[in-house]
């Protein structure tokens, strides 16, 4: 059921522009922005900080969603804005696993109460309310699975098209969802770099808005709420130390985004977090151009890990990724398929959390930063537990075979 004239969201009379770090160029919101028209990167939404800091006070902020934010976001909150319930997310703390890694102030962002299970809606129900915004009627993208089916659903909410590619072996649940909303799904062998070439034919501009990672300004503003929200949970003095599941790097840029905003209006105290990427061995890019010294990513070869989300051989906007760990004094680190496992079976066993393969990921990279000595047992760390395990079964099943056979042998998990 496409409606051909779903309702317009105003955008926020405090977004100033749309910049291009890259080369500096200046684009404003009277026509519909994607991408730099000079360079063709990424852009980012430039608001009057001024007038967002004499107008809004950090203890006046209302809602439950991140719409809470709303002061520093793209769109005026009305009745055209489409709303799931994004957001407001649990910070819980990780008693357990903080005794065991010797972390007393240790803490879980939990995102899968987000709509769709997945921190992806944060994202997508920005990207579609730009999509409205700029009078689009019908979006596209690739996707490991979880955007697709965040993106699906605010369509859905939307009233418009929604077409979508996702490599063949991502968990059958994904497609399912999508198609349940409406949203037309087609599965292409390889990786989402492969289901990204085979989007472009399917769904050509200007009649499909792509809404893929960094290829519109608005994901990442959707994204930068987790920043708002983090900081807000730990009572405005920030983490020491925040460990992020990076494929795409939305949520890594946008909370440094966050953290910088913040910092600007004098609502934050002490220091910026040290922000950590972790990725999978088997598909490192970040962590490769990271550790040689490098500002841009080369292209991972024959990626492969569990942690799908994370399966981005090329990530569009490296240059940011990486200015945005640098630029906080944090790093980069790889942890094993078999160590991100343990991660999920012991998020799950020893703290409640049915964590995705991604979430696991973060446990098992806090432990190697703690052998290495790159976090000390007085840091403020948050780990990230990105979306559902319920997702996943069949890095369940590989997580508890695991399991399984370390108990049969004597060993157990670590706690
Ligand atoms: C569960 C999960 N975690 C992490 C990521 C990576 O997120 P980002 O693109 O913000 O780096 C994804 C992306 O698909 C994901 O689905």
């Amino acid at each position: 059921m496409a409606a051909v004239d779903a309702p317009r969201p105003s955008f926020n009379p405090r977004i100033v522009a749309l910049d291009c770090p890259e080369c500096g160029r200046s684009h404003d919101l009277s026509q519909p922005r994607a991408v730099c028209e000079g360079c063709g990167r990424p852009l980012l939404a430039r608001y009057d900080l001024e007038r967002i800091g004499a107008e809004t006070r950090r203890d006046a902020l209302t809602g439950s969603d991140l719409w809470r934010y709303r002061a520093a976001l793209p769109f005026a909150v009305g009745p055209a804005t489409v709303r799931l319930g994004e957001g407001g997310t649990p910070l819980l703390p990780l008693a357990r696993l903080g005794r065991a890694t010797g972390i007393a102030d240790l803490t879980l962002k939990d995102e899968a109460p987000n709509p769709t299970q997945s921190f992806k809606a944060r994202g997508l129900a920005l990207a579609v309310n730009g999509a409205l915004a700029f009078g689009k009627q019908a979006i596209a993208l690739p996707s490991a699975g979880n955007a697709g089916s965040a993106a699906a659903a605010y369509a859905a909410a939307a009233g418009i098209r929604c077409r979508i590619t996702v490599p063949d072996d991502t968990p059958e649940i994904f497609a399912a969802e999508q198609r349940a909303f409406g949203a037309e799904v087609r599965l292409v062998p390889g990786t989402i770099a492969d289901a990204g070439k085979a989007l472009g034919p399917w769904a050509p501009a200007p009649e499909w808005w792509n809404v893929a990672t960094f290829k519109e300004p608005f994901r990442l503003e959707g994204k930068k709420t987790l920043g708002w929200e983090i900081a807000e949970q730990c009572g405005w003095r920030l983490p020491d130390v925040i460990l992020y599941p990076t494929g795409g790097g939305t949520g890594l840029v946008g909370m440094w985004r966050a953290f910088r905003e913040l910092e600007a209006l004098g609502w934050v105290e002490g220091d910026m977090p040290r922000l950590i990427a972790v990725q999978p061995t088997g598909c490192a890019p970040v962590v490769r151009a990271f550790e040689a010294g490098e500002s841009r990513a080369k292209p991972w070869e024959n990626a492969r890990t569990a942690a799908l989300g994370l399966r981005v051989p090329g990530p569009f906007a490296d240059t940011l990724i990486l200015e945005a760990i640098r630029g906080s004094g944090g790093t980069a680190v790889a942890v094993e398929e078999d160590e991100l496992l343990e991660g999920m079976t012991d998020l799950a066993a020893h703290e409640g959390c049915f964590a995705c393969p991604e979430g696991g990921a973060t446990l098992a990279a806090l432990r190697r930063l703690r052998a290495r000595g790159d976090v000390s047992p007085r840091d403020r760390v948050v780990l990230f537990n990105t979306g559902s395990g319920l997702k996943y079964p069949e890095a369940w099943r590989m997580a508890l075979a695991r399991r399984a056979a370390g108990a049969a042998a004597g060993s157990g998990a670590r706690s």
